[in-house]
């Protein structure tokens, strides 16, 4: 969470490459902003409330230049996301960006009091300011104060720090949350996440755990703590600087949603053979899946619903015994784990702390971990034993569509693979699952006709203050991802159920005013039981929309009901295509709502803080 980026270079491009950056990083957090530029004897810090666009307009009256400049976009952690306690930081001439959190913030304070400093904010990154000031003294460098005040910061953190007495230089370091530099003719950036940099150069550098980079308009050093050079290569990242724009639509969300047959394509390519009938990954060569006796897969939110879809795929194609647990609920219990469990960790930004935790915590325990992630060079991608890339491109938008189906369309195919592994699936089998594999983003387009006539849905629909989502088999957590995506934009209240958990309980919730969405395809037995369960919400009187691949539903239909016709595609694949109107459901009626979507409240796009 929060987004730092860090400039040196043409004075007059200073502030727009500042706010560009924190543009296009606003999805780490956006509940205030900051910059603070430098230029000889001068230091310039502005501040606000809210949005990035009110930074903009405080900075717009000010006519600011200065070749140096370090900016922010909080997600608030320490203290209200007040302009007091928005970044940059500063004591004496010391300013500073930061994203992570120091966990021993108070102690550190409480000392610093005692030696006569005062605080003016809440947060744990004024204590950074002040550590560094009191190591500043004449003759030292910014880095050494820098590496000397962090001596006993204990947290994780990503920080840029400038100052007004050495105006040529950004001192950037890193322990737990990612920071990445670039440079091309006579600039140089510095930036929490790629697509901050990525109009401006292509090769990055990313920063490891423990390296302290120092930035001026001639150099980019890098050190260890110990202060020994080190040499970190530059990473050719694919990413089109337009792949992060809207290209037209009016949030990154319907973008997105848009963008899956695209992002399945990129992800399923040059993985399977089509005369074979195998799939391959390359990055599993060295992993043994004979010694494996037991997957459990780790995730949270979005990514934890496809995980549980990875239980029903990994099961049914791969016989694999497979368990499914929220990341940051398997660090913390006794879990019965060793050197014959998979762990799969799942996470789209390859950052979530819950995860990447879970991750290493697993590790330890001996387990054999692949990641699965959309950002190369993410920690899950460093510190899992393999790592599998899905290729959905940048996810801008906080709540997750892409990455979603990409992750589903890869832990797929790794169940055909380790199916094919262990000699599970015949020729045939395997042919089968992989024609439906190919034939999958021409169904998903098909879907995706659907936008406009989910847009004319939502207007009859947006009132209501209360939904519920029913699915079974593997579209059960079909039904826990669309009510994620209709409360954590629209902030209505929706809940997911198994549908025969109904008459557990739920269906005592069932009135004219609680509509039900039905996931609803027609696959064997699932499909029955469904209809059983649409009687029994008929019979209380619920208002139903039922997302189905069989258009005689419609004959079942009451006048007050509606049905979303979706194509016919395979079981397993059918959770890609039957979360597509669920997606536009929840876009549409958010957008009705005027809520913010791509930005929704109390959300970040990554979450780094457990
Ligand atoms: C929901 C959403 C979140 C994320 C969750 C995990 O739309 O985006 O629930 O899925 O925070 O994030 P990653 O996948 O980056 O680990």
């Amino acid at each position: 969470m929060c987004g730092i980026v860090g400039y040196i270079g043409n004075p007059e491009r200073t502030i727009g490459v500042l706010l560009n950056g924190l543009k296009s990083l606003e999805y780490r957090g956006y509940d205030s902003a900051g910059i603070c530029v430098v230029s000889e004897g001068e230091r310039n810090t502005v501040r606000s409330e809210g949005k990035l666009e009110n930074l903009k307009i405080k900075i717009e009256d000010k006519q600011i230049t200065a070749p140096t400049g370090i900016g922010h976009t909080r997600w608030a952690t320490h203290g209200k996301p007040t302009e007091n306690n928005a970044h940059p930081h500063s004591c004496g001439p010391v300013s500073i960006v930061h994203n992570g959190i120091i966990e021993n913030y108070s102690d550190l304070k409480e000392e610093l009091s005692a030696r006569g400093h005062e605080f003016y904010s809440d947060t744990d990154t004024e204590v950074l300011a002040h550590l560094i000031e009191e190591q500043y003294e004449d003759g030292v460098l910014l880095e050494e104060a820098v590496l000397k005040g962090f001596e006993r910061v204990e947290g994780s953190y990503a920080v840029a720090v400038l100052s007004e007495n050495e105006p040529d230089k950004i001192v950037a370091l890193r322990k737990f949350s990612p920071l990445v530099i670039a440079e091309s003719e006579n600039e140089k950036f510095i930036a929490s996440d790629v697509p901050a940099i990525l109009p401006y150069s292509k090769n990055i550098i990313f920063l490891e755990d423990g390296d302290i980079a120092v930035i001026t308009s001639g150099s980019i050093k890098i050190y260890n703590y110990s202060g020994q050079e080190i040499k970190r290569d530059k990473k050719l990242i694919n990413w089109d600087p337009v792949m992060i724009e809207k290209a037209g639509y009016r949030h990154y969300m319907l973008k997105e949603i848009h963008e899956q047959p695209r992002a399945i394509l990129d992800t399923i390519r040059g993985r399977f053979s089509e005369s074979e009938f195998t799939v391959e990954f390359e990055e599993l060569l060295k992993f043994n899946s004979k010694d494996i006796s037991k997957i459990l897969i780790l995730g949270c939110g979005t990514s934890y619903h496809a995980s549980l879809i990875g239980k029903y795929l990994i099961e049914s194609i791969a016989g694999i015994s497979t368990e499914v647990d929220l990341s940051s609920e398997f660090r913390y219990r006794d879990n019965v784990i060793d050197d014959k469990t998979l762990i799969l960790s799942i996470s789209q930004s390859g950052e979530t702390a819950d995860t990447s935790e879970a991750l290493i915590a697993a590790k330890e325990q001996g387990a054999v971990t692949i990641g699965l992630t959309n950002v190369e060079m993410s920690k899950i991608a460093r510190e899992a034993d393999f790592t599998v890339y899905t290729k959905a491109g940048p996810e801008i938008g906080v709540a997750s569509t892409k990455a979603f189906t990409t992750q589903i369309i890869t832990i797929y195919m790794m169940a055909v693979y380790l199916a094919i592994k262990r000699k599970k699936i015949d020729k045939d089998l395997s042919k089968d699952l992989i024609r439906s594999l190919i034939s999958l983003p021409k169904l998903m387009q098909v879907a995706l006709e659907l936008d406009s006539s989910i847009k004319v849905l939502a207007k009859e629909f947006h009132t209501y203050k209360n939904f519920i989502y029913l699915g079974r088999g593997i579209n059960y957590p079909v039904a826990l991802e669309g009510s994620l995506k209709l409360k954590e934009i629209s902030y209505i209240h929706a809940e997911g159920y198994a549908a025969g958990e109904m008459k557990h309980g739920p269906i005592a919730l069932i009135d004219e005013n609680m509509p039900v969405v039905l996931i609803a395809p027609k696959h064997g037995n699932y499909f029955q039981k469904i209809m059983g369960n649409f009687q029994e919400i008929k019979a209380r009187g619920g208002r139903i929309i039922v997302v189905t691949s069989d258009s005689s539903f419609q004959n079942q239909l009451g006048k007050d009901d509606r049905i979303i016709l979706i194509p016919e595609c395979s079981e397993l694949l059918s959770p890609l295509v039957t979360v597509i109107p669920l997606q536009f459901l929840a876009y549409h009626i958010a957008n009705l709502l005027g809520t913010d979507i791509d930005q929704p409240r109390n959300l970040a796009k990554v979450v780094t803080v457990e």
